[in-house]
């Protein structure tokens, strides 16, 4: 048997029935930019919510190590700042020298396991906590944030500049951590989505306005890591597919968001959704856990904000499997680097169909929090279907100490 793979695809020759079919995808390796993954299942980064001070815990250490007993081919660190500006809360890593040892010790328990480690880099730009930061949060214009009830500044040229650095500066780290790739967030209304989006983006400089000007600073991060990292390293890039609301991106215009990232240099986009300072829930679908998120936030005007307008300002969307599938279809249409799909993907059938359609990979959040076994368990033949019933407690629950199924610890 001797396998080929192309990007997104690998294809087993079978010498003995002298035909070319299709090995099992799924478990089969798969390969971004060079980087060997031992199949196709990567845990998508979700906010731990372990870092106290910023700093990687043993229990952040531990939860990836988890991940990757549990046999995906790559286990994503979530949501880390390029700068200590760029936070939304008092326990997210901001990249510095000083902690890079700590997280070399996080990338060796993963690589122990078999597994790669990647680490998603992003800066949330207009939503950052003032309290965290210790300043006002700055923007691609200045805008007002409901969550946090205050404005921010529009960033000037040499922010914009300082901040294309940050991010190359942190993939550096990164790689020098033992991180195999790095995500960059571009989506969800993180600072990169935000220059972006026509709804937070109104500038008049060369950074607004057209789709070209609007992916300048975006376009020049991926060149400015890739300068930091080499042409060896994995860069992939979260991106939205559409925004959630009028005035935001849609799926035709991500469509031309994707291809410039790809010419940019990008070896694989995960289109998502959503925007977390006005359509939070769209990435994730499902129920919407207000009681739980007013019990365990500590910003007393969110809890208030959240007690009061909670149900109009979070919109529910029902839970349907495979969620995103439409939009991440066109997008992977329209480039040649791998498209690792997200979103609702929970059954073995559904799965497989996935790379049978040509996505490179897939990434998976609840399924995996649910139960960190479920890879291992699907490669088995234990289980065929995830039972995660999308209570999205456990988004709640990264505000309390630590990301974990609820649902699941109670019924135990
Ligand atoms: C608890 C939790 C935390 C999350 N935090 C992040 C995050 O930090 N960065 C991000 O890009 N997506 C985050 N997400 C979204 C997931 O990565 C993923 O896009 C979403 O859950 C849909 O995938 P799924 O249906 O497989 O869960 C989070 C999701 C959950 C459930």
């Amino acid at each position: 048997m001797v396998c080929v793979y192309l990007p997104g695809r690998d294809m087993c020759i079978d010498n003995s029935f002298n035909k070319m079919e299709k090995s099992h995808s799924l478990f089969s390796p798969g390969n971004i930019a060079g980087l060997e993954l031992r199949n196709k299942i990567i845990r998508s980064g979700c906010f731990e919510g372990m870092s106290q001070g910023g700093n990687v815990t043993d229990k952040l250490i531990e939860h990836h190590r988890e991940v990757a007993a549990g046999g995906a081919a790559m286990t994503t660190v979530a949501y880390c700042s390029v700068s200590f500006d760029g936070r939304a809360f008092e326990n997210e890593i901001w990249m510095r020298e000083e902690i890079v040892p700590d997280l070399h010790k996080l990338t060796d328990a993963v690589h122990k396991e078999g597994a790669a480690a990647s680490i998603q880099l992003g800066h949330c730009g207009y939503f950052a906590s003032k309290k965290v930061i210790k300043k006002t949060p700055v923007g691609a214009s200045r805008k007002f944030n409901l969550f946090r009830l205050s404005y921010c500044h529009e960033m000037s040229v040499n922010q914009i500049e300082e901040k294309v650095e940050d991010f190359g500066k942190a993939a550096q780290m990164a790689k020098k951590a033992g991180f195999n790739a790095v995500e960059v967030h571009a989506g969800h209304g993180y600072l990169l989505s935000q220059f972006i989006s026509p709804w937070t983006n109104h500038r008049k400089d060369k950074y607004g306005g057209s789709i070209e000007n609007r992916m300048r600073f975006p376009v020049d991060i991926i060149k400015r890591i890739r300068k930091y990292v080499g042409n060896d390293f994995p860069i992939l890039v979260k991106m939205n597919q559409f925004d959630g609301m009028k005035g935001g991106l849609e799926v035709e215009e991500a469509v031309e968001v994707a291809k410039y990232f790809e010419k940019a240099g990008a070896d694989a986009l995960i289109p998502s959704c959503g925007f977390t300072s006005k359509t939070p829930f769209y990435m994730l679908r499902g129920n919407v856990p207000i009681k739980e998120m007013v019990s365990n936030h500590k910003d007393l005007f969110t809890k208030i904000g959240l007690t009061l307008f909670g149900r109009i300002m979070v919109e529910e969307l029902p839970f349907d499997k495979l969620f995103l599938a439409n939009g991440a279809r066109k997008i992977k249409d329209a480039v040649s680097i791998p498209v690792i799909y997200i979103g609702g993907a929970i059954s073995l059938t559904d799965m497989k169909n996935v790379i049978n359609e040509g996505f490179g990979f897939i990434q998976m959040g609840r399924a995996i929090i649910h139960d960190p076994q479920f890879v291992n368990k699907l490669k088995n033949g234990e289980v065929t279907e995830s039972d995660c019933d999308h209570c999205n407690r456990c988004v709640a629950a990264m505000d309390a100490g630590g990301v974990y199924c609820v649902t699941k610890t109670e019924k135990v």
